[in-house]
């Protein structure tokens, strides 16, 4: 059975088919109560575990409530929970054990290696709720929310801002797979990997790196940042004066389109990468967004297990 790890190796027409479907889950439900199972609930008997090494509020409830939509059942665990990698316990052993209690495994990890060996040793499919390197579940809600606005992704101009990290690195992938062009900026020494540029200009995409905030969103279609340092990364001291110049305000927004939007996969540090009049602003999508996760993810599952029409 497929594990869906990262957007690159995926296929084009297996995330159009998720998309897709995600769509058609998401109007099924039209205004059911949020515990109320979907009309055809079908992964009626199924279970699921959520593993989390880091915090999480919106992967945590909306694949918890994901699968319970679906008619299955999750058990929710944090690594202090579990013997992940510790005290003797190798993550292809835990991987195997867990094989034998669940139909489907969805794990945040710090080190992707993590990611890859769970998925290595798990004969369920396994499900990639963030690693230090990337956040395909993210890119496919924000890629659904986008297309409810305005229509198809593919030839538009995406303007990221702010820190090159795992969720840009992931669109990145993702521009490759859906055709849309990317201009990345923010300070140099939190540009994406040139190792990690190369590849998703190596697969297709068309990605430009400007030093210049304001002339990354003047054709933006969508404008995108997220913190300026993520769970995994040390804390900087000087923080604000190396990444305010990316910051997205009302300044950076009157540069743009009037038709952009505007995304952030939260949580949001407001006041530092975006304001709050940007966050709670006539561009900003960023409800949708997080609405979405549940959505995508549904449609993620049953493509993970054979279920999707
Ligand atoms: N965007 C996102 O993954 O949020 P959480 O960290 O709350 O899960
Ligand atoms: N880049 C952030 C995303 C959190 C959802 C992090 O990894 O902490």
């Amino acid at each position: 059975m497929p594990d869906f790890l990262e957007i690159a190796s995926l296929s084009r027409d297996d995330l159009r088919r998720i998309l897709a479907t995600a769509h058609t889950l998401k109007s099924a439900r039209g205004s059911l109560p949020r515990g109320a199972p979907d009309p055809s609930p079908a992964l009626d008997g199924h279970m699921a575990a959520l593993l989390f090494e880091k915090p999480s509020t919106r992967t945590r409830l909306s694949f918890d409530i994901g699968v319970r939509q679906l008619g299955g059942q999750s058990v929710v665990l944090s690594s202090q929970d579990l013997h992940l990698g510790q005290g003797g316990e190798t993550i292809g052993d835990t991987a195997a054990v867990l094989s034998r209690y669940v139909d489907l495994i969805m794990i945040r990890t710090f080190a992707g290696d993590t990611l890859h060996e769970m998925a290595r040793h798990a004969s369920v499919p396994v499900i990639n709720g963030l690693s230090n390197e990337s956040h395909p579940c993210q890119i496919m809600a924000d890629i659904m929310t986008f297309e409810e606005r305005a229509g198809t992704i593919e030839g538009k101009q995406i303007a990221w801002l702010g820190s090159g990290n795992n969720v840009c690195c992931t669109m990145m992938e993702a521009a490759a797979v859906f055709g849309f062009a990317m201009a990345i900026s923010g300070p140099d020494h939190a540009l994406p990997s040139r190792e990690r540029l190369l590849g998703a200009r190596a697969a297709g995409a068309e990605i430009r790196v400007m030093s210049d905030a304001r002339e990354a969103v003047r054709e933006a279609d969508l404008i995108v940042t997220d913190v300026w340092q993520s769970m995994h990364e040390t804390e900087m001291a000087n923080l604000e004066d190396l990444f305010l110049p990316y910051q997205v305000n009302d300044d950076l927004m009157s540069a743009a389109p009037n038709s952009a939007l505007f995304m952030h996969c939260l949580p949001a540090h407001r006041g530092m990468e975006v304001t709050s009049t940007v966050l709670d602003g006539p561009h900003s999508v960023v409800l949708d967004e997080a609405e979405n996760r549940l959505h995508v993810q549904k449609a993620i599952m049953l493509w993970c297990l054979g279920r999707l029409d």
